[in-house]
């Protein structure tokens, strides 16, 4: 039987982890393929395990100091973490109530190719983003969660690949 190496993986269309455990697994998996210049944007109500997944994220990349969801400013910047594999940001632009805010962010400096970038509530921020990207849109399902994969780009395709089972 031929090995089920990443690349050969199919992209599972949904995940349903079934514990907030689960969710921050599958987040490791994505930090542990996680590269500069890759884009995860996490969509979903509140509560449905954007930010566990993210912090899976920064566990695998290598970050020993996770602040959780930023309030203000909304980035939490670990570029200079120095376990971390890759410079990594967390954005979280729940609480950016005007959308034309969005530019004074600078969160476009850090979509230069230099940063692995997790954003939950991406909407406002949707045009900034590359086409290259990971996009997860979390539900709730009771006591489970439901996670819708998409991805586009060969960076995006690579992050979904090592999500299947
Ligand atoms: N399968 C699951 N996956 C993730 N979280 C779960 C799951 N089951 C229960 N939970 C619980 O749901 C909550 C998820 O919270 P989390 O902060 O990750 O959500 P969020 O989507 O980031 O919310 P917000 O939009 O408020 O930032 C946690 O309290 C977690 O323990
Ligand atoms: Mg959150």
């Amino acid at each position: 039987m031929r090995p089920r190496t990443a690349s050969s993986r199919r992209i599972p269309a949904e995940l349903r982890p079934s514990s907030a455990d689960e969710t921050r697994r599958l987040g490791e998996a994505v930090g542990h393929a996680a590269e500069p210049g890759d884009i995860v944007a996490l969509i979903g109500p509140l509560g449905s395990g954007k930010t566990t997944f993210a912090e899976g994220m920064a566990r695998a990349i290598g970050v020993r100091t996770w602040r959780g969801s930023p309030s203000f400013p909304l980035m939490q910047d670990y570029g200079r973490e120095t376990h971390a594999r890759v410079p990594f940001l967390h954005a979280d632009l729940y609480r950016l109530t005007d959308p034309t805010s969005v530019h004074d962010l600078g969160l476009e400096d850090y979509l230069r190719g230099e940063y692995a970038v997790a954003i939950e509530w991406p909407e406002s921020a949707i045009a900034l983003l590359p086409a290259d990207r990971l996009t997860l849109t979390f539900a709730i399902d009771g006591d489970a969660r439901r996670i819708r994969v998409s991805a586009a780009g060969p960076r995006g395709r690579a992050l979904a690949r090592v999500l299947a089972a």
